[in-house]
């Protein structure tokens, strides 16, 4: 059966950098004939999380389901049903856009926290899909994991979406010009990685 991408993306523009450093990953992924989806979290409606915490409340693996009727639910069935997670924001104000964290705080489901319990417990420790992670800033791009905390976020969210991470692309300096383009090398590398976890995955 082919392998299954799904990229999750919380950026606000389709041609931006986090876009089209995504699409070139997905290229890569389809080359080794790889079936991808692309979720893009700004384009969707999602509420925000309430912490009404029903989620929580049932013991067991199986995810808690959100009281809220959004399309949040068709995008973890998505997510769930995948091999490969490419998990991707720009980096706004050092950390992931709101779009992504408004995403991320849906999540809450994957962990056990009834009334009384101080902190949430993973519902599984299991991580049977993998991940690439995806970020792009203004600032150099070997900066974005050592200075803002979006590399953090991105494999905080994989970690709740049962992936491990095995690969990232951290893309700076792309905040010079409205109308920035992603350099052929950039790209290069992003479909590079597509195929190589692809074919791993
Ligand atoms: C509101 C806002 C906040 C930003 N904050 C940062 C930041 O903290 N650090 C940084 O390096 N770049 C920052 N940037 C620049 C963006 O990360 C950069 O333009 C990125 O390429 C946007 O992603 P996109 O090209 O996928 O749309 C910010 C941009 C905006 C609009």
């Amino acid at each position: 059966m082919s392998t299954r991408v799904v990229a999750i993306v919380g950026s606000y523009r389709r041609e931006g950098a986090t876009a089209s450093a995504v699409e070139a990953i997905l290229e890569g992924a389809r080359s080794q004939g790889a079936v991808t989806q692309t979720i893009r979290l700004g384009e969707r409606p999602i509420e925000f999380c309430t912490n009404c915490r029903q989620c929580t409340q049932e013991a067991g693996e199986e995810r808690g389901r959100c009281a809220q009727q959004d399309e949040l639910e068709q995008i973890l069935s998505a997510a769930e049903a995948a091999d490969l997670l490419v998990l991707a924001s720009p980096v706004n104000y050092y950390n992931v856009t709101a779009v992504f964290r408004r995403f991320e705080e849906r999540l809450l489901g994957f962990a056990y926290w009834p009334w009384g319990q101080n902190s949430p417990v993973l519902r599984s420790k299991r991580r049977p899909r993998k991940a690439i992670l995806v970020a792009a800033a203004g600032m150099p791009g070997f900066l974005i994991p050592i200075m803002t905390g979006a590399a953090r976020t991105l494999r905080m969210a994989a970690k709740m979406l049962g992936a491990k991470p095995v690969g990232q692309l951290w893309i700076g300096l792309t905040a010079g010009k409205p109308d920035y383009k992603l350099p052929e090398n950039t790209l290069r590398r992003a479909r590079r990685l597509g195929a190589r976890l692809a074919q791993s995955a």
